[in-house]
């Protein structure tokens, strides 16, 4: 059965000091508990601070984005083992912002999934319409032509982890959040779209996560969906107390 997973997207916020504090916050408040399984995401330089403190808890650690050549001469940018390397199991692909302010492409994001996939880290692929294209009827076309070209030639093995965000963009960092009915809609469709791609069995593992303005308030009723399986937490992860509550609804 897929696993409920809730990950901070802590995307360019907190510095060396404050990263480390936070992810205290919320290892402490955890414990040992394994479910729901938690996931801090901080920006690359603040990784191995937050790794110190989670190493040894369930909390799991994953960057924001990478590359999808292994190494070489791409200023900026890091690869799948790199991050690996400094304690991290999963990894955001395609975060709206991403393509929206950087320019990635379905093509461009899938060349990174293929990477992520052969090794040893699990992608979280984020998908979502803008408000234009919710408004002129284009959601479930977006969705479907995002999850085609994104998971284009993409095997799962028996047991291999891949997490789909769903996080509607004109939800982001907005206040606005989409209704949980509105949410479960589009959950169940990408479900589908999953079953089609992939066969019953590993559409049914796959953990497809709601973002997009999750906060304490909203989140019990969103996480009670039937197809909603976590949450990706932008603005409300950056508190241990917001963040934590929403956790603990999970
Ligand atoms: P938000 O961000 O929770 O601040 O809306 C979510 C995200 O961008 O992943």
């Amino acid at each position: 059965m897929r696993r409920m997973i809730i990950a901070g997207n802590w995307k360019m916020n907190m510095d060396a000091g404050s990263a480390g504090n936070l992810a205290k916050g919320i290892v402490g408040r955890l414990g040992s508990r394994t479910e729901p399984v938690v996931v801090l995401c901080p920006p690359f330089p603040l990784l191995s601070t937050v790794n110190l403190v989670v190493k040894d808890s369930p909390v799991k650690l994953g960057g924001q984005n990478l590359h999808h050549e292994e190494k070489g001469a791409f200023t900026g940018e890091v690869s799948d083992v790199m991050l690996d390397s400094v304690g991290c199991s999963y990894v955001i692909i395609g975060h709206s912002e991403r393509r929206s302010i950087f320019g990635e492409t379905d093509e461009f994001l899938n060349k990174k999934l293929l990477r992520t996939l052969s090794g040893n880290l699990t992608p979280i692929f984020c998908i979502g319409e803008t408000l234009e294209e919710r408004e002129t009827g284009k959601t479930f076309d977006v969705v479907k032509r995002q999850i085609k070209r994104g998971l284009k030639d993409i095997e799962l093995k028996t047991g291999q982890e891949l997490v789909i965000a769903y996080e509607p963009v004109w939800a982001i960092g907005t206040g606005k959040t989409a209704t949980p009915e509105q949410a479960e809609e589009v959950h169940l469709y990408i479900r589908e779209l999953l079953i089609k791609r992939f066969d019953e069995k590993i559409a049914d593992n796959i953990t497809v996560q709601y973002g997009g303005s999750m906060k304490p308030e909203n989140a019990k009723e969103l996480l009670s969906k039937p197809n909603i399986d976590g949450g990706l937490i932008g603005g409300a992860s950056l508190k241990a107390d917001a963040f934590n509550a929403i956790i603990d609804s999970a």
